[in-house]
């Protein structure tokens, strides 16, 4: 029998070519080149496996596997292209090993399905991505942690974007540390979760050969195998995880800029940008502005839409796969780059900017943010607070009817409003002391 010359991996039942158009819109390799170097450490683990079951011998799994590591080492040095002349990743490495080692290399797809493979290749690289951007946000956090032990200054803090109480910029920093400690719980969750090997799971229902999938789930460090063919193949949950994590992990730095925009404006003039993450207007010399926050503000609705697709592209699906599933690539992979690039840039930012320590002070003494601790003064002598509240509230309209701050009234003003008050007010609302008493200790 005459064998056709490979270029498809599926070409035997079909008596016409596939229509250009479809070819076109089915073909992904071009989107999806880093894939290539998962997909052949999965083969790789496959052959050895193969190996071990008797399904090769060893010289051919030899053959194989050299072959394999000499189409990715050409990979890596541009030496071989990858384009969209090839259906996907698993084509194109097929259709080369075969072109470079002969017949031997169609032996490589025995007890395998690109549906397992697909699958496992994605998990390889999520994996592992996933890692990196833990690490990432590591990093973020040593720079704000950095950031905040260089700048205790006091600042105000704010609801409603009204000033509300006095704080520090690095306890105010630390809050961003916190967020982020939570989503490196949430990624190492999703990473804990994806730890199952899909490989030998088959098309949807696992292989009459003798394979050993937990031989190559270990190969390929996963702590385990699906219970199930048909879910090991059909699961996308681990990448919904992770972009999950990543769009909340977006929605902090998204926070964050916010804050630098509007701290780096001259209506706060709370910090200055470093020059480097800055931009500036064609027409207006003047400006600088700050472009790095407000794409991290942007790109993150753009993380967002990633994770809608993904889920969208998910919600109708029957058991097992279906080629809508090959659209969770580019979703993953536009998240993952752009939750990436969005850190780097953060941490840059915050590593580098300049606190206007003097601007912040000021702003805290304008807007009555020792008003709570006027009234918690009035409590220590014995007023019940609702009262106290209520007494304050009267002085603040005094202040602002005379353009003063608390603490600038005489002893004999404040005790209009209540007799109790004495010297012993000064100290108790000025605002560096304010932060010693109590639990607020803990922020400074
Ligand atoms: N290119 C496909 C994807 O990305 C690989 C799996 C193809 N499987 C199939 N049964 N057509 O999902």
């Amino acid at each position: 029998m005459e064998h056709k010359t490979v270029t498809k991996l599926w070409g035997g039942r079909f008596r016409q070519d596939e229509n250009e158009l479809m070819e076109q819109f089915n073909n992904n390799l071009s989107n999806t080149t880093w894939l290539c170097g998962p997909d052949i450490q999965g083969s790789l683990a496959h052959v050895a496996m193969q190996v071990k079951c008797g399904l090769l011998t060893v010289q051919e799994g030899e053959q194989i596997a050299q072959g394999l590591q000499g189409i990715l080492a050409d990979v890596q040095s541009g030496a071989l292209q990858m384009t969209n002349a090839y259906e996907d990743v698993h084509t194109f490495v097929e259709v080369h090993l075969i072109e470079r080692i002969g017949d031997v290399g169609k032996k490589l797809h025995t007890a395998r399905s690109r549906n397992d493979q697909v699958n496992t290749d994605m998990k390889l690289y999520v994996k592992q991505q996933t890692a990196y951007v833990i690490e990432l946000v590591e990093k973020m956090q040593r720079t704000l942690q950095e950031k905040a032990a260089q700048n205790p200054c006091i600042m105000p803090g704010y609801t409603h974007l009204q000033r509300a109480q006095v704080v520090t910029f690095k306890y105010y920093l630390m809050a961003y540390h916190g967020m982020l400690q939570r989503d490196k719980k949430r990624l190492q969750s999703a990473l804990d979760n994806m730890d199952l090997s899909p490989l030998g799971c088959g098309a949807l229902a696992g292989t009459t050969h003798q394979i050993d999938r937990a031989f190559t789930a270990e190969q390929l460090g996963f702590s385990g195998v699906y219970a199930n063919f048909i879910d090991g193949v059909s699961d996308r949950d681990y990448q919904l995880e992770a972009m999950s994590a990543f769009s909340i992990l977006m929605m902090h730095l998204s926070r964050l800029s916010e804050e630098i925009i509007l701290w780096s404006s001259q209506e706060f003039g709370f910090i200055s940008l470093d020059d480097n993450y800055t931009t500036g207007s064609s027409i207006m010399p003047q400006k600088k502005n700050s472009d790095g926050a407000e794409l991290i503000r942007g790109k993150t609705g753009r993380v967002y839409g990633d994770l809608m697709g993904l889920l969208t592209v998910m919600k109708g699906l029957p058991l097992a796969y279906n080629k809508d599933m090959q659209e969770d690539k580019e979703a993953f992979h536009d998240s993952l780059q752009t939750v990436i690039l969005s850190l780097c840039m953060m941490e840059r930012m915050i590593a580098t900017l300049t606190v206007k320590k003097e601007n912040m002070e000021k702003a805290v003494k304008k807007g009555f943010l020792n008003a709570t601790e006027v009234a918690d003064y009035l409590v220590g002598k014995g007023i019940p607070f609702r009262d106290a509240h209520g007494i304050v509230g009267q002085i603040v309209i005094y202040c602002e009817d005379h353009q003063k701050a608390i603490e600038e009234l005489q002893l004999s003003e404040l005790q209009q409003f209540c007799p109790v008050f004495d010297d012993g007010i000064y100290p108790y609302i000025d605002y560096h002391n304010i932060l010693k008493k109590g639990i607020k200790k803990e922020m400074l």
